[in-house]
């Protein structure tokens, strides 16, 4: 398949180009295509007519936005609304990402796609609206939801937390939020099997399970032999920006032959990644 791919320097766009090296992939980072520029959009999708376009890039400052709303609506809202009329008009499919933060965490059990989306924060309620806009706009859509990315490349919680050992004699981590940890190269392999089945929709890809940003920290110091005590919090005595679900962990009765490993399985395979020297903390 010929696929065009925004977000290249992305933690999702950078593992997307290393898993989808049987097509052919035209990857555009933000220098060189910015998707709240529809014309810009438009010359570059009708360029080379792609079989798939895929949306990796994003506004991913949560507490940022907050303070900054119109940058998160245009990079989470504007963006897909562009990519969305241009695929649209050409009858190309459109691959968007989405976030697990759509949901309010009123929630009990994970959440699947008929769930009903209720944003708490301004970065939530972008995303929202880039769902919204895609579904609207071009009906050859899958928009994924995921949640919590980490990876050996890129900016990410876990290279936080696990940079944040060698700096501090104790951690401390929020152990009263619980989501759906996922290795992004498992999300990439998903996404790779995904785009060829034409059966468009919502999907929920996250790695299977649930889990405390307490109990993710606690399995990466253990796979990565990492000693410094790590200290449980709650949400108020860590104070952010913005509200985040205190339960947003993902399930899909959407297509359930593309599951995704567990996401301890996730942090073995993010170790093993930085033990060969794949990337740093
Ligand atoms: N990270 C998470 O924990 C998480 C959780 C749930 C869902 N998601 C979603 O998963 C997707 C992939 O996330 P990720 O973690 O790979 O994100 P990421 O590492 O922050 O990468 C996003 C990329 O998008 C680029 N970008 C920002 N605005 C752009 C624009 N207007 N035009 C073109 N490129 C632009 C950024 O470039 P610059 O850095 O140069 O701005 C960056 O390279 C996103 O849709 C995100 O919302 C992420």
């Amino acid at each position: 398949m010929k696929i065009l791919l925004t977000g290249a320097k992305g933690q999702l766009g950078q593992a997307l180009q290393r898993t989808l090296t049987a097509h052919a992939v035209t990857a555009y980072d933000h220098a060189q295509l910015d998707i709240t520029k529809l014309t810009n959009v438009r010359d570059a999708i009708y360029a080379m007519y792609p079989d798939v376009v895929i949306n990796a890039a994003a506004y991913n400052n949560v507490d940022g936005a907050e303070s900054d709303p119109l940058s998160s609506y245009r990079g989470n809202a504007l963006g897909p609304r562009n990519l969305a009329v241009a695929t649209a008009t050409a009858g190309i499919p459109l691959l968007h990402v989405s976030s697990d933060y759509v949901f309010d965490g009123a929630s009990t059990r994970p959440y699947h796609e008929f769930d009903r989306p209720h944003p708490l924060s301004a970065y939530a309620a972008s995303k929202l609206a880039g769902e919204d806009a895609v579904r609207e706009l071009n009906p050859k859509h899958y928009l994924v939801r995921t949640a919590w990315l980490y990876s050996a490349v890129g900016k990410n919680f876990a290279k936080t937390i696990c940079a944040l050992a060698q700096q501090q004699s104790e951690v401390r981590v929020v152990k009263d939020q619980i989501g759906s940890p996922t290795y992004v190269p498992h999300l990439a392999t998903a996404i790779a099997t995904l785009i060829s089945t034409q059966a468009f929709g919502t999907y929920h890809f996250a790695n299977q399970g649930a889990a405390s940003w307490y109990d993710l920290t606690c399995a990466l110091y253990r796979q990565r032999g990492i000693t410094t005590p790590v200290q449980a919090v709650t949400t108020p005595e860590f104070p952010r920006s913005a509200k985040r679900p205190a339960y947003s962990a993902l399930m899909t009765i959407q297509d359930p032959t593309i599951l995704l490993p567990t996401w301890e399985e996730g942090v073995v395979a993010f170790a093993k990644a930085i033990s060969e020297g794949k990337g740093t903390v």
